[in-house]
């Protein structure tokens, strides 16, 4: 697949410096008259990996559901490349859709079928290729998430870690540019929520893809991020957005610190032989 990245470089633009992949402009989200978060403002680059993070309930997911078409914004708009999406045709839509992956908290594997059936939904739904070269391709993403002869298996035979795997697998069935996940680790074992990661990792460096993930795991947050944006609930609105470790290490802003730092300041308290009630 050729990327218009590879041809001659805008005026301005470095060969370092990749392309934005997903502008955020302007956002405002709202369920009927009721606001979650307003005035988002960040970009998205070409092949990093983003975290959305903030406290439960701030609107992560609900960012989520605005980054993949799924919901309108009350204001502002989102862009993939120079597109703005809720201003595109229907077909313009289901064509940027299309290049979208995205891994649901669950897993949200059907139980009735196998894993290869699953993994080869997205290819039924939207190609028409044999159901030969379907169980095919499908082989071929479970090996790449590690599930090499369980193709016949049903989710309830598998482990949580696997299934999660197996997620990923259809959510990268059609190749997508971008991956999405809405907390990928949740419910998973710390091993297995690293293998999970270390996945991520390789499937961005091997297919260039862009990721998007919305977690609140500090471990895997420090780990895989490239840049993250940090929504807070009592103002509604982004309070930090940069790369986490520069936050953890130098934000100001005194919540951001907190949710950042909140394994040392346990540890710490625990050592100052802090109150360990309950
Ligand atoms: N379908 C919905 N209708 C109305 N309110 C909703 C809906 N989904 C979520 N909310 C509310 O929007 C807020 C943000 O939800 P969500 O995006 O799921 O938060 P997070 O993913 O950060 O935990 C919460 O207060 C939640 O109750
Ligand atoms: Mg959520």
């Amino acid at each position: 697949m050729s990327s218009v990245s590879d041809q001659s470089p805008k005026v301005g633009n470095s060969e370092t410096e990749p392309e934005a992949h997903i502008t955020v402009r302007n956002l405002d989200m709202a369920y009927g008259d009721f606001l979650i978060q307003r005035d988002l403002n960040f970009t998205i680059r070409r092949g990093e990996i983003f975290i959305i993070m903030g406290g439960s309930g701030c609107g992560k997911s609900t960012l989520l559901k605005h980054l993949v078409g799924l919901m309108e914004p009350a204001r502002g708009e989102v862009l993939y490349g120079s597109e703005d999406f809720w201003k595109a045709s229907a077909i313009d839509q289901q064509r940027l859709k299309r290049k979208f992956g995205i891994l649901y908290q669950s897993g949200a594997l059907w139980s009735s079928m196998t894993l290869a059936e699953n993994i080869g939904l997205p290819l039924e739904e939207f190609t028409d290729l044999e159901p030969a070269e379907i169980r095919r391709i499908a082989s071929l993403k479970m090996a790449l998430v590690g599930l090499a002869g369980f193709e016949d298996f049903h989710p309830s035979e598998i482990s949580g870690g696997m299934r999660k795997r197996a997620g990923l697998a259809r959510a990268m069935a059609l190749d997508p540019e971008i991956l999405f996940c809405d907390e990928p680790s949740a419910g998973l074992d710390p091993i297995s929520s690293r293998m999970l990661d270390d996945l991520i990792l390789q499937l961005r460096d091997s297919l260039g893809a862009t990721v998007v993930i919305v977690t609140h795991e500090l471990a895997s947050i420090f780990a895989i991020a490239d840049d993250s944006v940090f929504l807070d609930a009592d103002t509604k609105t982004m309070i930090a957005l940069g790369d986490p470790r520069v936050l953890r290490d130098q934000s100001t802003n005194p919540r951001v610190r907190n949710f950042l730092l909140r394994g040392e300041l346990g540890a710490a308290a625990t050592q100052a032989g802090g109150a360990v009630t309950g």
